[in-house]
């Protein structure tokens, strides 16, 4: 069964709103913050390769530079990606206004990169509680509660106040994103100041239970925050783009009541091997191997709703980045239920095949539809026609998916590599290679992927240029995209 989207009336394309207005501040962060995550990951990537660049100084050291890339990954460059589509896509889908209007965006917006840049600046002067994705202290936290909690009500709102009788599929994913990291960032943060004046704080939950809440929380800020929030932009901005149907509307309700059903329970599969009781870890990768089934059907309906558009691949590359980033969110769920596998687990744990893995889902998979998402936006968010230059872009998807391709496919030699050194014996019984053997060996890989960062980093700046020209409203000399596939004339004899 297909449902058409709301098709958008001709003005839109060059009257600006408050709609547009409300959402380009988010588009406008996401894409600096993308830039800031890209260069950090980058710079850490090569301290790793080289550790003379840390510097010898507190502050550009790899442990406290990590957090600050992967908070300005995931919360600053996704976060706001996130939330800016979710304002546009729930006000497009239920033709009604925000609720709270410009004042609430205004508020969600400033107070969100306040938070940022507290949790920032924590990471890099080391105040940080020292939970992975839950970095930053108490006074953060609170912060960032409120601000969630007004992006509820804004969100919640305006579906309630709904012109169309139909909620549309990508507004149930952005709901469960929104109300699920409300609910794992309170419990997971949950702790008592030191002092009302001092950063520091301790957690209420102790020991092994500490270790279960953090990865409850971890492991779904991987499923509401990196997937299902991102599955809402897949289902409305891919048909939008591809000016086609969804595949099947109802195979997208029953990928989300599945998705979300069995998410929640898969957390465990981060604490194999754990003082974690035993049937705890098996229920972890039970759920985790039932994941396969929605993840795939999600993707099969968004790279189906392609049917009868294939040809658009040859002549849209925002389209192309959209598509491949499915393809890739195929990838990376078909390898996180194998690696939750207590067998397989073994030798992936502690190893860098987790970090490929990681960023074949955060690089492909999460950015990939994000930039797919902001060159829909951009024109439309500045009332322009088209985009600066679609070669341009073009550009930057063959420079990022080389990048991706070096560093995944380095993380995923250097990782089992690492892990079958770990473990092997010699004759006696005795490790065979000592640690910093392993480490001397990762070292090329090391080279390798800070070499696809700084690929996929200058991919990220081409765009910002694109989006910089077409903010200015200039368009580009050149020849269609259509024009080079189109068939030749046969030469005259
Ligand atoms: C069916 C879906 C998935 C399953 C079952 C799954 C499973 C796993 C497993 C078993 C690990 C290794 C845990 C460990 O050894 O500590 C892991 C790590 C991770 N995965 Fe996935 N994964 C899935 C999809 C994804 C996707 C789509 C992304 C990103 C967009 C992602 C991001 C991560 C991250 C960030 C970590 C590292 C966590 C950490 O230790 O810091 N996963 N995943
Ligand atoms: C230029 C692009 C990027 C480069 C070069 C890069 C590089 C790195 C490096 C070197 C690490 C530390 C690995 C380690 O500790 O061994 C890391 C960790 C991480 N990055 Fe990236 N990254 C990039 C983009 C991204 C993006 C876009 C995201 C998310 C959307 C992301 C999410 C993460 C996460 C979640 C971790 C922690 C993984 C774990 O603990 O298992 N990265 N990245």
């Amino acid at each position: 069964m297909a449902v058409a989207l709301p098709v958008a009336a001709p003005v839109a394309w060059t009257r600006v709103g408050p709609l547009e207005d409300m959402v380009r501040p988010f588009v406008l962060a996401s894409v600096f913050w993308g830039i800031v995550a890209f260069a950090a990951g980058t710079y850490i990537a090569w301290e790793l390769a080289f550790p003379a660049l840390n510097l010898d100084l507190p502050w550009t050291t790899f442990g406290r530079l990590r957090p600050l890339h992967t908070s300005a990954a995931i919360f600053a460059f996704g976060g706001n990606a996130l939330i800016g589509t979710s304002l546009y896509v729930v006000q497009r889908t239920t033709k009604a206004p925000l609720f709270g209007g410009r004042t609430m965006a205004s508020f969600i917006f400033w107070g969100y990169q306040i938070f940022i840049v507290m949790a920032a600046v924590g990471y890099v002067t080391g105040v940080t509680q020292g939970k992975e994705y839950a970095e930053p202290e108490w006074y953060a936290d609170l912060w960032l509660a409120v601000i969630w909690i007004a992006y509820l009500i804004a969100f919640g709102g305006t579906i309630m106040r709904r012109k169309e009788p139909h909620i549309y599929v990508a507004n149930w994913f952005y709901l469960a994103f929104i109300i699920t990291i409300a609910m794992l960032h309170i419990v997971n943060n949950l702790a008592i100041p030191v002092s009302l004046t001092g950063p520091e704080s301790y957690p209420v939950f102790a020991g092994v239970q500490s270790a279960m809440v953090q990865w409850w929380y971890g492991h779904n800020a991987v499923g509401f925050f990196l997937t299902a929030g991102f599955l809402g932009m897949m289902y409305y901005f891919i048909p939008k783009q591809a000016e086609r149907p969804v595949y099947s509307y109802r195979l997208s309700i029953i990928h989300f009541w599945s998705l979300i059903f069995i998410y929640i329970w898969a957390g465990p599969h981060h604490l194999h091997y754990t003082a974690l009781p035993d049937w705890a870890q098996v229920l972890g990768a039970t759920f985790s191997i039932m994941l396969w089934m929605p993840s795939w059907g999600g993707m099969i309906n968004g790279l189906m709703t392609l049917s009868g558009a294939w040809d658009k691949l040859r002549t849209d590359p925002v389209l192309r980045f959209m598509v491949v980033s499915v393809a890739f969110y195929g990838m990376a769920t078909f390898e996180g239920p194998l690696m939750s596998i207590r067998q397989v687990n073994a030798l992936s744990h502690y190893t860098d095949w987790t970090i490929g893995h990681v960023h074949s889902g955060a690089l492909g998979w999460v950015a990939f539809i994000t930039f797919g998402a902001i060159y829909h936006l951009f024109p439309r968010v500045y009332g322009r026609r088209d985009l600066y230059s679609s070669r341009f872009v073009e550009y930057h998807f063959w420079t990022a998916t080389l990048g991706i391709v070096l560093y995944i496919s380095s993380m995923w030699v250097s990782g089992i590599m690492q892990g079958l050194m770990w473990r092997a014996y010699d004759e006696n019984g005795f490790l065979q290679y000592a640690f910093i053997e392993t480490v001397e060996a990762m070292h090329p890989f090391y080279i390798i992927r800070a070499l696809g960062g700084v690929l996929f980093l200058l991919g990220g700046l081409i765009m910002v240029y694109n989006l910089y020209r077409t903010a200015k409203g200039e368009k580009r000399a050149e020849r269609a995209l259509a024009e080079t596939f189109a068939p030749q004339p046969a030469a005259a004899e």
